[in-house]
């Protein structure tokens, strides 16, 4: 007879826990980052003056939303407004209202992995803009991407903001756009932000804040394993440590060991030991050019359509259609 233990089904986060705390070097995937306290650090990190990702994006709708609402509407046809990892929200309102007041045809539809997310948005929107129409949708962006596909009715335009892009390799960045022109039909658009290479000490700043948020948001994916994988990692002898390369563009989040230390997973049955000073991987967000991003565009078949900036050139949203 199997006791309970063994017969227990792995998770996807279990198994790639193990996966990157076994490799060297190793590491783990930031897409772990995010449960409710990791969506509450990122909100903050939004809002500290040194991530100016998000300012730059706002301000780049507040400034051209007339110019983008032309382009969404080009073909008079109504269209569907869907958003993947739509968040709070914020900066699409500033599109919302602006297509509420020019009465353009559309509905708005987030994709999120957490319904809690969706909750929270569609009922500040209801709020906020009670003319929008809004459908949330739960569910993986693949998996809800191939629902798009059969959502035929309407033209799609698909926002996918905040540079989430650049938290994926080249290599998965394609294939994402591949999968994204997968569910695109004729006259659907998608529009994109994507933050540009930059003064390399401004991209340092960004990710590294007096403030320690986002060394606790790097950190939240080890307090995620202690709790729910009853592990014992001490945070405090882990450092946050940031660099960016300015030939790749990839700006890279590690975690560091400041001693040598074995760390248990109960769960996995697993101790990994650290040597002093080793490191651990977690997250990528690369900055682009427009050579780059004609790169992917070219890779993947899609076609830029048109691209929007902020005064600095610090972002650029651009738009693409099949
Ligand atoms: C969500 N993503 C685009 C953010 C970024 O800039 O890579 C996550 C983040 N990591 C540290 N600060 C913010």
């Amino acid at each position: 007879m199997q006791n309970n233990i063994a017969t227990k089904k792995e998770t996807l986060f279990e198994k790639e826990v193990h996966q990157g705390l076994t490799a060297y070097p190793k590491y783990l995937s930031s897409k772990y980052f995010y449960d409710a306290i990791g969506d509450k650090l990122f909100q903050d990190i939004m809002a500290l003056p040194e991530y100016y990702l998000t300012n730059c994006e706002h301000d780049i709708l507040k400034t051209y939303k007339d110019e983008i609402a032309n382009h969404f509407t080009a073909d008079g046809s109504p269209f569907s407004l869907f958003e993947l990892g739509a968040g709070d929200g914020k900066k699409t309102k500033v599109l919302l209202e602006h297509f509420i007041n020019k009465q353009l045809d559309f509905d708005y539809r987030p994709i999120d992995i957490s319904q809690n997310a969706l909750d929270q948005l569609e009922s500040s929107i209801k709020q906020e803009l009670p003319k929008v129409v809004v459908s949330p949708l739960q569910g993986t962006y693949f998996d809800t991407l191939k629902n798009i596909g059969q959502e035929n009715k309407k033209r799609k335009v698909i926002l996918f903001l905040g540079s989430n892009i650049g938290n994926l390799l080249h290599d998965q960045a394609i294939d994402f756009l591949r999968k994204l022109k997968e569910v695109m039909q004729e006259g659907d658009l998608v529009f994109m932000g994507f933050d540009q290479k930059k003064d390399p000490q401004t991209i340092l700043d960004a990710y590294n804040d007096p403030t320690k948020i986002t060394a606790a948001f790097n950190k939240n994916i080890l307090t995620r394993i202690n709790a729910e994988m009853g592990a014992d990692f001490k945070l405090d002898t882990f450092k946050h440590w940031e660099v960016y390369d300015p030939e790749t563009g990839t700006a890279k989040s590690y975690l560091v060991s400041v001693k040598k230390q074995d760390v248990r997973i109960e769960q996995l049955a697993l101790t990994v030991s650290f040597d002093a000073w080793e490191s651990i991987h977690t997250e990528i967000s690369q900055k682009y050019d427009d050579k780059v991003v004609a790169w992917l565009a070219k890779e993947s078949g899609l076609a830029i359509v048109s691209q929007f900036t902020d005064p600095k050139n610090y972002y650029k949203n651009y738009l693409f259609k099949k």
